[in-house]
């Protein structure tokens, strides 16, 4: 199933995937996405954030309905799996259960959310924040891409109505349950020798801006000492943070950086650095930023408390994925929009599908067809039971 869309923002020179949010390639997977429903007979609808969904049945308030799925962008030279594994996996499982002749009794709903990962504004679960309100309309309009474009800009030209995002309780109150299919990002699931597990917990995790000013000037012709060099602080700022996150027992990871203006043979101006940290403990995250950030302008550019999914359904989830064995039940240091909706009070969990690698946010990432066929009839088995009661 994801065959069909394994050319969309295929670098063919390094088989890793661009898919940007609202770029070409997002639209083409919508279009994907669209054509999967109409094909099933679902409801298609999107919300005013931009968010898709498949309804096979009518959710209402009052009826609200049991929602699988994950989202279809990637970070730049992604793998193929971190997003479009859950909703091919979603669409498979409402296949599986209508062969099983299974008609539930509550709606049963795919979800695609937008911009999960953040690859274009910065904040990752753009789509589920707007959502839920945890990120307001005014500041995600405003935030910038690469080009200079806003989101206000980049939506209107996509054909959407920018000025309409925000918080949409009619689109949450049709969500009874969540629960989102991913590929492990870890080797959680190697080490145990089991093809699904289901989390437990998303670790607090934040971005953060650092902007390091100096003075561009000549390369050759400026001595030493009469230089203001902003590369040089920014250096000590990633050996800093690779020194406290071991002293912390946290991970901090600088993986953009923009140099300005850009010349091999001038000293930088001015250097921006995005510094990400995750760890079991929010107060060492954010002390580790605190520690570093002497010699910069620091942004924080979103932020994501502890997600503790919720112990009855996590456990429910794990007798009836499991098999004859109980799944396993693994934490994770990666962000979903399923942590975003558990924060706002849905009900949420996750089911994991063993990658072999371990490997994620990278081409390496991978998963084996048979797990992957694993992973669909578990998450049809929790759709089943969680139709039901
Ligand atoms: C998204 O995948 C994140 O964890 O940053
Ligand atoms: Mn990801
Ligand atoms: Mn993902
Ligand atoms: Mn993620």
């Amino acid at each position: 199933m994801l065959e069909p869309i394994a050319h969309v923002g295929l670098d063919p020179g390094t088989g890793g995937y661009v898919r940007d949010a609202w770029s070409e390639a997002d639209m083409e997977l919508r279009e994907w996405f669209a054509g999967e429903a109409a094909r099933r007979g679902l409801d298609l609808r999107e919300d005013r954030n931009g968010n898709l969904w498949a309804w096979w049945g009518d959710p209402s308030p009052g009826r609200p309905g049991v929602v699988t799925g994950s989202h279809l962008d990637s970070v730049r030279q992604g793998g193929a799996y971190d997003g479009p594994l859950g909703v091919v996996s979603a669409f498979a499982a409402l296949d599986l259960l209508r062969k099983r002749g299974v008609s539930p009794s509550k709606p049963l709903g795919v979800a695609c959310f937008t911009d999960e990962e953040g690859a274009r504004f910065g904040v990752p679960c753009m789509g589920s924040r707007l959502l839920t309100g945890a990120l307001e309309a005014d500041r995600a309009l405003a935030l910038t891409d690469d080009d200079g474009d806003t989101l206000a800009d980049v939506m209107t030209r996509a054909g959407r109505k920018a000025r309409e995002i925000g918080r949409d309780a009619g689109t949450l109150a049709m969500i009874g349950t969540f629960v989102e299919l991913h590929v492990e990002q870890g080797r959680g699931l190697v080490d145990q020798g089991r093809p699904v597990g289901v989390a437990s917990a998303i670790r607090p995790h934040g971005r953060w801006r650092f902007d390091f000013r100096g003075r561009a000037d000549h390369a050759g012709t400026t001595r030493l000492a009469d230089r203001d060099d902003p590369m040089l602080p920014f250096a000590r700022m990633v050996l800093a943070a690779r020194e406290n996150a071991e002293r912390r027992g946290v991970v901090a990871t600088v993986g953009k950086v923009r140099v300005s203006p850009g010349n091999a043979n001038a000293i930088p101006g001015h250097v921006s650095a995005w510094l990400d940290v995750r760890g079991p403990g929010a107060a060492d995250v954010r002390a580790l930023v605190a520690d570093l950030a002497g010699a910069a302008e620091v942004r924080e550019e979103s932020w994501t408390p502890v997600v503790d999914f919720d112990p009855a359904l996590r456990d429910r989830l794990a007798r009836v994925a499991g098999g004859d064995t109980p799944a396993p039940i693994l934490p994770t240091g990666a962000g979903h929009d399923a942590g975003i909706l558990a924060t706002a009070g849905v009900p949420s969990a996750m089911l994991f599908v063993r990658n072999p690698t371990g490997v994620s946010h990278s081409p390496d990432e991978h998963a084996e067809q048979a797990d992957c066929e694993a992973g669909v009839v578990a998450l049809a088995d929790v759709l089943e039971a969680l139709s039901e009661t």
